[in-house]
């Protein structure tokens, strides 16, 4: 795991309000690359690791205030350790493609930038864990709230201590998601997630390919 060589791999993370397709467009991402042989790992955060899931379950469940910001973002952040540590590391030192359902800028945006702790904690605790070992490329599905919200629904469940907290703060999160995409052109891409889900793959395919030319073959 040492050797510069060994990092062949490609870590690509997902980002973006509730509703705005992650899921979707993710599969449909892992099936290309797929297609075209290369090993993809497809993993979710809080979670992605056995670890990772029990925190998850801490982080997901329950009453609103059931934890304090800063408890809320070191449940995440001990995710994350775990998730990078047994899931992520690995599956990049074999070369394969690392697509995560969320990372870190989950925690800036939704309880950095749009909650109360603020993003010097966050990233504090960033250059903790994360250091050299974050995305290469931050795909950013952007998508107005009131069209993620009704795409989305009301999805029931035990997890539902994130979709109780109202517009205002999710036009908050959206607003922190393109603010980091800003201050990291060269990570981040923004990609417009209004429309179908066709329409939005083809956005994304396109940006990917110029972002990143090799990665599909046609
Ligand atoms: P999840 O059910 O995975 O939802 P989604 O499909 O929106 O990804 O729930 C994850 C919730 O946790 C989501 O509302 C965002 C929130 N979250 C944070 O607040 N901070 C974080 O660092 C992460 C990873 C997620």
């Amino acid at each position: 795991m040492d050797a510069p060589d060994a990092w062949t791999g490609l870590f690509i993370s997902f980002e973006g309000g509730d509703g705005a397709g992650k899921s979707t467009q993710i599969r449909r991402l892992a099936e290309v690359l797929r297609a075209e042989g290369r090993e993809v790992v497809l993993t979710r955060e809080p979670g992605g690791s056995d670890g990772a899931e029990a925190i998850r379950k801490l982080i997901l469940e329950g009453a609103a205030d059931r934890w304090s910001p800063l408890s809320e973002a070191l449940l995440m952040y001990a995710a994350r350790e775990d998730h990078l540590e047994r899931t992520i590391m690995p599956a990049l030192a074999r070369g394969a493609v690392v697509i995560t359902d969320r990372f870190a800028d989950s925690t800036m945006a939704y309880q950095g930038l749009a909650g109360s702790l603020g993003e010097e904690t966050v990233t504090a605790l960033y250059d903790l864990v994360v250091r050299d070992r974050g995305p290469d490329v931050t795909i950013i599905l952007d998508i107005p709230v009131e069209v993620g919200l009704e795409r989305s629904g009301n999805r029931g469940g035990a997890e539902q201590r994130f979709e109780s907290k109202g517009a205002a703060y999710q036009d908050a999160v959206r607003r922190a998601f393109l603010e980091i995409a800003r201050r990291e052109p060269e990570r981040c891409l923004v990609i417009d997630a209004t429309g179908d889900e066709e329409a939005v793959a083809a956005r994304l395919h396109a940006g990917l390919a110029e972002r990143l030319p090799g990665l599909f073959s046609a």
